[in-house]
């Protein structure tokens, strides 16, 4: 089964709308497998947005998401197309180029708080998994007793 990588940035934390969050996920139909709620580390969140380290935004990103005012909840949520239907649910990256109905389209209005995170691609979600739920057990696999209903064998 594909898994994903959804986190609640700081900011979507200190706006209450981890709840918002995870039930969109849970309502779709998608099983979540992990789940924790850290101030990271510095060291996680650089290596977690190594692609744009030359960015401008870089260490203002990078404080905004470890400076403990607000921790993070990380998420592994697993299912059929999770990672491009999790990208979908998310919605665009700058929240005013965002669809209604997509979170960042509902909750807000700046690229700099658009308060989730999803895995952009089948790698990128494979390497994000591994350096948030990298310790043994942090992900846990289960099975639906209603899957038959959710999810049809063809
Ligand atoms: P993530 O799901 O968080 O990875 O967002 P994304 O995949 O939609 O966008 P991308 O990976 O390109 O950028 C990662 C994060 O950097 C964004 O979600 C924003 O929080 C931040 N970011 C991206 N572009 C800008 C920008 O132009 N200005 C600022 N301030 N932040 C940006
Ligand atoms: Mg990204």
């Amino acid at each position: 089964q594909e898994r994903t990588f959804i986190a609640v940035k700081p900011d979507g934390v200190q706006r209450g709308l981890v709840s918002e969050v995870i039930s969109r996920f849970e309502r779709r139909g998608y099983k979540l497998v992990g789940l924790k709620l850290l101030v990271p580390p510095t060291d996680l969140v650089k290596q977690h947005y190594a692609d744009l380290s030359s960015k401008p935004f870089f260490n203002g990103l990078v404080d905004y998401m470890t400076n403990g005012k607000a921790p993070v909840v990380g998420m592994v949520w697993e299912g059929p197309d999770v990672i491009k239907q999790g990208r979908a649910m998310v919605g665009a990256t700058n929240p005013l180029s965002a669809n209604p109905g997509t979170i960042r389209g509902d909750f807000c209005l700046s690229v700099g708080r658009n308060i989730v995170h999803g895995s952009d691609s089948a790698e990128s979600a494979q390497t994000e998994i591994g350096l948030w739920f990298g310790g043994k057990g942090e992900v846990v696999d289960w099975s639906f007793g209603n899957e038959e209903w959710v999810i049809s064998a063809n």
